[in-house]
Formats: C-alpha cells, structure tokens, sequence
C-alpha cells in the first residue's frame, strides 16, 4: 500500500466505524467547527488469538503499509494482550491491536468461538480489508449472552466481528480545548456521556499518558435468532506528555487501558 492507498484504507475503517457509532460523527463535528484540524492518534482493533485471525494477522496489511510494532501490553485481569503499531510518518495514526488469550475462556465457550472462526471464507481471511469486514458468523443471542457472562470482550467481537473498536481524538492538537478535564466537560455540556470506570480521566503525567472515553453507543443487531440493543463503539480522547527528550511518548498504559476496555461493558 503506498501513502494515498493507506488514507483511503483508514478512511474505509473511520466510515465503517460510524455506521456502529454515529456519535462520534457528531463530535468530530464539534471539534472541527472549533479547531483547523482534528488528529486521529489512534485506531482500536479486537481479535482472538487463534491463528487464523489472531494480532500479527490483523496486523499484516498495516505491517504491508510500513508500521512497526512500537510495544506491548499485558492485561492478566481480561485475559488480552496487545501491541501498538506506529508510522514513520507521525500524521498518520497509531493502530492498537489486542486480543484475547481464548485459552482463558471455559470449555464451551472456546468450542464456540472456533466455530465461529470457522465459518470466515479463506478469501476474505487474505484480504486488506479483513480488519473491518465484520462479523462472517450466525450468532444467537444466548450464545452472546453466554459469552458476554465470561468475558464482556469475546462477546463483542462475537457479534460486531472484526471492526474499529474506536477512533481517538489526540487532545495536544485541538486549540479550542487544552486539557482532557475540558473535553470532557464540554462533551457533558453537550449531552455525551462518559465512561467513569475508574474515575473519568485514566492514567495522567505520571504515565505520560492520559486518557478519556465515551460510554459505548448501543445499537440494534440482528442476531440469528431475535435482534437485541448492544453495546458497539466508543470515542476516546488522549493528551501525550512529553519524555525527557521533549518528545511526546507514543506508548499505551496497560493499567489505563484496563478501564477503558469497560467503556463497551453492558452493565
Ligand atoms: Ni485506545
């Protein structure tokens, strides 16, 4: 993928993630009016680890396109882990890529989510656009419920499949806000609400990384069986602190980002 192919693939990923999260359209909106230019720092993507689809294989095209694996991240508690994938070219946008370590999951639920797996066409498997193709599988909602019991995110990519978990906003560019308190006081002002899972603003100075988030938007999806309101996607905003070299750290916090998985909880 050359530079303009790279765009017009990450603008693919941004038009499909609003059609699950059309709040994020508004507050780009919001922030557009007010700024010359809104920066995306980074792109969210959930997958299993089985091989067939798991992070290296999500991560090929961006790897085609030139990004370098830049960390990794350890969540015991949910049972992931992830890597963050950077550009040389800083305008572009840092892809962060987690997934789950299915041998955590009970016996039931491994044999479903390998059937599910089991179900996507080698064709798609090989195709760039397979990390926002969707979901390649019949699901019941019980089969959702009984996921979602275990683990909040094998549910979700049960039923969305492989797609933009969320777009970031990176706070250090906007000039109508300077801080992550004022964003999201006036994302409140303006009626979105925001996930609080440990306290609205996770990570700070000390982790060179702060970070906030929208609550999931729900939408209606079809399951095989009946439809039913789920949670989808979120809007996340992050102001980078500068390391002693003066530049801005370009990492994740895996403490933080603990919490901000729980923005597409169901509670
Ligand atoms: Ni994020």
């Amino acid at each position: 993928m050359n530079k303009s192919e790279l765009l017009e693939f990450l603008d693919e990923m941004w038009m499909d993630y609003l059609l699950l999260n059309p709040e994020a359209h508004q507050i780009h909106q919001l922030f557009s009016e007010r700024n010359p230019e809104v920066v995306n720092d980074h792109i969210a993507l959930r997958t299993f680890d089985l091989p067939a689809v798991n992070l290296q294989r999500i991560a090929q095209p961006f790897i085609n396109a030139g990004y370098q694996c830049g960390g990794e991240y350890h969540f015991p508690v949910k049972n992931l882990y992830a890597q963050h994938f950077q550009h040389d070219d800083p305008e572009l946008p840092k892809v962060f890529i987690s997934q789950l370590l299915t041998k955590s999951l009970n016996e039931e639920n491994l044999d479903l989510v390998n059937d599910l797996i089991s179900h996507i066409d080698i064709n798609s498997l090989k195709s760039p656009g397979f990390c926002y193709s969707g979901r390649h599988w019949p699901l019941s909602y019980n089969q959702y419920k009984q996921l979602l019991q275990q683990s909040e995110y094998a549910a979700w990519v049960a039923a969305f499949g492989f797609r933009p978990n969320h777009f970031t906003i990176l706070v250090n560019r906007l000039s109508s806000h300077k801080s992550i308190e004022e964003v999201n006081q006036f994302l409140q002002e303006q009626g979105f609400e925001l996930n609080d899972a440990g306290g609205l603003v996770k990570g700070g100075p000390d982790e060179y990384l702060a970070q906030s988030s929208t609550r999931a938007n729900k939408v209606q999806v079809s399951f095989s069986d009946q439809s039913a309101e789920i949670p989808s996607c979120y809007y996340e905003f992050a102001l980078r602190y500068p390391l002693a070299d003066g530049h801005l750290y370009q990492g994740f916090v895996a403490a933080s980002a603990d919490k901000i998985f729980e923005s597409t909880d169901t509670r």
